[in-house]
């Protein structure tokens, strides 16, 4: 066990990347708000996926506790310089591509990020960690169970489960945390890894499953489930996933990895039942027009994983985190954040996001 002088408990300055993405959004409104006496620096590439606007009330109301630097995880320079500057107590690191079917369409983009992206971080975050000597710096890894690849209909991933990748996103993530673990053992930077399963939640972006089917349902669009809709996921809600985040870097040990999930597996076709039944609700939908009807079965995505689920009980024993949330409540939540964001949903539909959902499903 760690001992208590390296267990980070003081004031922080950390760099996240990729926080202007899905997750990295929730994480930085969650630690602010947890933490009032930590800074946050958000270095983001602004992608198709990402949008600074999630976050531009906090650089409007605490700019002394958050700052968005746009700029590339690939930029060695930049991120020595960010570093000379803030001094980072640690670094929390989203900033990936992270959707499986764009890495079908196109993997090379999931190399250069994941992969190349991750180990020019890596190199430039060892040099100033070198430089300023810090036993209680720390580099956190935000990686993903589809590293795992695909289970059978029992068992559950372990930390210690061989990687089996299937799709370029995942062999690009399998590739970013061996990086991350070869600069452990190479170098001692102090590097964490969390794999965790699929997150669902307020400002993610309307390709995932999730909020495609409620956006779809609200305009009266087809809903594709992909092959037999049989897959199955284990669901988890994406503050529990930031909470778990915050336990890792906060307590875990140099060099260990932690499973994160949310104990809700559902079949894809389940979560959709259950979306159409919320949104039929709301909508005051009845049996004869209900948006069950707008469910169409469509080719398979290749290399579909048939099931994922997690094994949280590491994280659990040894850091004391939990998921809190409830899959129906949270889900019912979720829905109505979206009902309740139909700007935000129109301002993430750019023309770059219309020209993708016609490549991926226009064979379909
Ligand atoms: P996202 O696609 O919503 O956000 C990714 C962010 O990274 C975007 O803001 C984008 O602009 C930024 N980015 C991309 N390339 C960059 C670069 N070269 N330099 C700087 N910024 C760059 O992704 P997400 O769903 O929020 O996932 C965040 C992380 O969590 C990823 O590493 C992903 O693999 C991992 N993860 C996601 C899930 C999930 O269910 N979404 C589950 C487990 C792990
Ligand atoms: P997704 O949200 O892309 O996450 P991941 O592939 O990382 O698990 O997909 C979740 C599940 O939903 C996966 O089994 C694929 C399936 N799916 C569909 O059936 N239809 C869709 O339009 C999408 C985007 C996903």
């Amino acid at each position: 066990m760690k001992s208590e002088e390296t267990i980070k408990t003081s004031t922080q300055t950390i760099l996240v990347t990729g926080g202007a993405g899905f997750i990295g959004t929730n994480f930085i409104r969650h630690t602010l708000n947890k933490h009032p006496d930590w800074r946050i620096v958000n270095l983001d590439a602004v992608t198709y996926a990402g949008n600074p606007a999630n976050l531009a009330d906090l650089a409007e109301k605490i700019p002394e506790r958050y700052h968005f630097v746009h700029g590339d995880i690939r930029d060695g320079q930049l991120v020595e310089q960010l570093f000379a500057e803030e001094q980072f107590d640690g670094v929390i690191h989203f900033a990936a591509e992270s959707h499986v079917d764009r890495s079908i369409h196109g993997p090379i983009a999931f190399a250069e990020t994941n992969v190349l992206g991750t180990c020019r971080l890596l190199s430039a975050c060892n040099k100033a960690w070198e430089q300023q000597g810090r036993p209680d710096f720390r580099f956190l890894h935000v990686s993903t169970d589809e590293v795992y690849g695909s289970l059978g209909s029992d068992g559950f991933f372990v930390e210690t489960t061989p990687y089996d990748p299937s799709s370029p996103y995942s062999a690009s993530k399998a590739g970013s945390d061996h990086m991350v673990r070869a600069w452990y053992r190479t170098y001692g930077l102090p590097t964490i890894i969390t794999n965790c399963s699929n997150n669902y939640g307020p400002y993610q972006f309307p390709e995932k499953l999730l909020p495609l089917m409620i956006i779809n349902i609200l305009e009266s669009k087809a809903l594709p489930v992909y092959g037999d809709g049989k897959n199955v996921r284990d669901w988890l809600y994406v503050i529990d996933h930031c909470e778990a985040l915050l336990t890792a870097f906060i307590k875990g040990i140099p060099g260990e990895t932690y499973n994160i999930g949310g104990g809700a597996e559902r079949q894809n076709i389940e979560v959709i039942h259950t979306l159409c039944d919320l949104l039929d609700e709301r909508l005051k939908l009845n049996a004869k027009n209900s948006s069950r009807s707008l469910i169409q079965f469509v080719k398979d995505r290749p290399g579909h994983d048939r099931r994922y689920a997690i094994d949280a009980g590491k994280i659990h024993k040894e850091l004391g985190w939990k998921p809190r949330f409830d899959f129906d409540t949270a889900l019912a939540e979720t829905v109505d954040w979206y009902l309740d964001h139909k700007d935000w949903i129109n301002y993430v539909r750019s023309g770059e996001y219309q020209k993708w959902v016609d490549t991926n499903y226009k064979e379909r």
